[in-house]
C-alpha cells in the first residue's frame, strides 16, 4: 500500500479496490489520549465520517467499505487537488472558490450537518467542482450557533493558511 499522507488522526493510503483507485483512511491510536477514551472516540469518528459520505447533499468521495474493527474507511480516490494547494499554487479564481464554498456549505448546513473541521485542506477541487472530505468531527445540529462556529473556524483557517487571499475568499463566501 502506498502511503500518501500521514495526518494528525489518520494514515491515508492509495490502493486499487475492485479495479478502481481508492483511498484507505486508517485512524490510529493517539498516544496522549487515555486508551479507554480513545476506544470510544475513534470508532465514533469512523462511523460519523462514513455516514456523511452516504448522506451529504454535496459532492463527496463514494464510500466503498467500512472496516470498523480496524478503524478504517475505504473510499473513492478523488483525482484532484486540495483547495489549499490550488490557492498556494497561485490560482486566481478566488471569487469562484469562495462563492462555491459558501453556497455548498449553506446546503450542508441546511441539512443540519456541521462539518466540525473546515479548512482549505478538507475541500478538494476536481474539474472545477468542490469535493468535501474529512467528516470525522462532524455532527448533527440545527443550531445556528453551531453552524456559525463552523464558518468561524473556516474563516480563521483561511486567514492563517492564506493571509493574502483570505479577504477576497471570505467576501465571496
Ligand atoms: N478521497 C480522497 N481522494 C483524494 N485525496 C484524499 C482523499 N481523502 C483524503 N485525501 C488527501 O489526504 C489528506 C488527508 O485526508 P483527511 O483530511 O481525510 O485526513 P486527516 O486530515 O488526517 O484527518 P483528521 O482530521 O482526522 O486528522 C487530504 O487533505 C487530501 O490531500
Ligand atoms: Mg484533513
Amino acid at each position: 500500500m502506498e502511503i500518501i499522507k500521514q495526518g494528525a488522526e489518520a494514515k491515508i493510503y492509495l490502493i486499487e479496490f475492485n479495479g478502481r483507485k481508492a483511498i484507505v483512511k486508517q485512524r490510529f491510536k493517539k498516544k496522549y489520549r487515555h486508551p479507554q477514551l480513545d476506544d470510544q472516540l475513534t470508532p465514533r469518528r469512523v462511523l460519523q465520517e462514513a455516514r456523511c459520505l452516504q448522506k451529504l447533499p454535496v459532492l463527496v468521495p463514494q464510500l466503498y467499505l467500512v472496516d470498523l474493527p480496524n478503524n478504517t474507511i475505504y473510499m473513492e480516490y478523488i483525482d484532484g487537488i486540495t483547495v489549499r494547494d490550488h490557492i498556494v499554487n497561485g490560482h486566481a479564481d478566488l471569487k469562484y472558490i469562495g462563492k462555491s464554498i459558501g453556497k455548498q456549505l449553506a446546503t450542508i448546513h441546511d441539512s443540519d450537518i456541521v462539518h466540525g473541521d473546515l479548512t482549505s485542506s478538507n475541500i478538494l477541487l476536481k474539474d472545477s467542482e468542490l469535493v468535501w472530505i474529512d467528516f470525522g468531527l462532524s455532527y448533527v445540529s440545527n443550531l445556528p450557533e453551531d453552524k456559525g462556529v463552523d464558518i468561524y473556524v473556516l474563516e480563521r483557517a483561511l486567514l492563517s493558511t492564506h493571509p493574502k487571499e483570505a479577504e477576497e475568499l471570505v467576501i465571496a463566501f
